[in-house]
């Protein structure tokens, strides 16, 4: 409906692996994703094909899921293969990084073999900054600088739980288990929303049975069956 209506404007700001758009209404923006996959901070480049496709379809079902659990996120609807039609957020410079297992990062920090159990989830925070390789934060951190207050630091803390609770059953009733993945949160007007996407790029999603690696991680480390792995997350996500 809204796409008939919709005119697509100015390109607004282009990163790693979408697009924003702006559109005549200055509250909603146009999300397009591309095929494009960095890792290392950008250090490692290439294609993923058909990469855009799948990640658009994969976050639409998940946000739409959040949505319809009361989570508050950007999304309005998908418009087409590759593109979304978001809310305008101010975004919050920090990552949320939600951990259910010890993996990458966390597991090389503290020397630990990739698939330890937490005890409990773990929230850590990183500054959004590619310059400076986004690094580690924590909330006096992120209050000192004015990145984020006290209460949204908590609102977003919040959010990270009550969306990690509902995306772990979600992955798990589709035999998948969700490992470790990336949040950004934005405000518009006056409200924190869950913004960017949610897809293969930005968690570690593992098969339940096998543990093989369905993500990003099969580019960063040359796996081989990166299309492959991202079709079958796009498959399970969709049953
Ligand atoms: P982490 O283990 O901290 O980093 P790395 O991927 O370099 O080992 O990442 C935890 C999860 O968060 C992982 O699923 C990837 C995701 N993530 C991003 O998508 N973008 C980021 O900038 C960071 C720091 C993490």
């Amino acid at each position: 409906m809204e796409e008939m209506t919709l005119k697509k404007l100015e390109k607004l700001y282009e990163g790693k692996a979408k697009i924003l758009y702006e559109t005549d209404d200055p509250d909603l923006l146009v999300q397009y994703f591309k095929d494009e996959a960095t890792a290392f901070n950008a250090k490692k480049k290439g294609i993923i094909r058909k990469k855009g496709e799948i990640n658009n379809a994969v976050s639409s079902r998940i946000f739409k899921y959040l949505e319809e659990n009361g989570i508050r996120t950007h999304f309005v609807e998908q418009l087409n293969e590759r593109e979304m039609l978001v809310k305008r957020l101010d975004i919050i410079p920090v990552e949320v990084i939600v951990r259910n297992i010890a993996a990458g990062s966390l597991a090389k920090r503290l020397g630990v073999e990739e698939g330890t159990e937490l005890r409990e989830t773990v929230l850590e925070f990183c500054y959004k900054s590619d310059e400076l390789g986004d690094p580690f934060i924590n909330e006096y951190i992120i209050r000192a600088f004015g990145f984020a207050t006290g209460d949204e630091i908590t609102e977003m803390s919040e959010a990270a739980l009550r969306i990690n609770g509902l995306l772990t059953r979600f992955f798990d009733e589709r035999g998948i288990i969700l490992v470790d993945y990336k949040l950004e949160f934005g405000r518009h007007k006056g409200e924190v929303l869950l913004g960017d996407e949610i897809t293969p790029d930005g968690c570690r999603l593992w098969d339940k049975e096998t543990h093989e690696r369905l993500d990003k991680d099969r580019f960063r480390r040359d796996l081989g069956k990166v299309e492959e792995a991202y079709e079958e997350v796009l498959r399970k996500v969709l049953a």
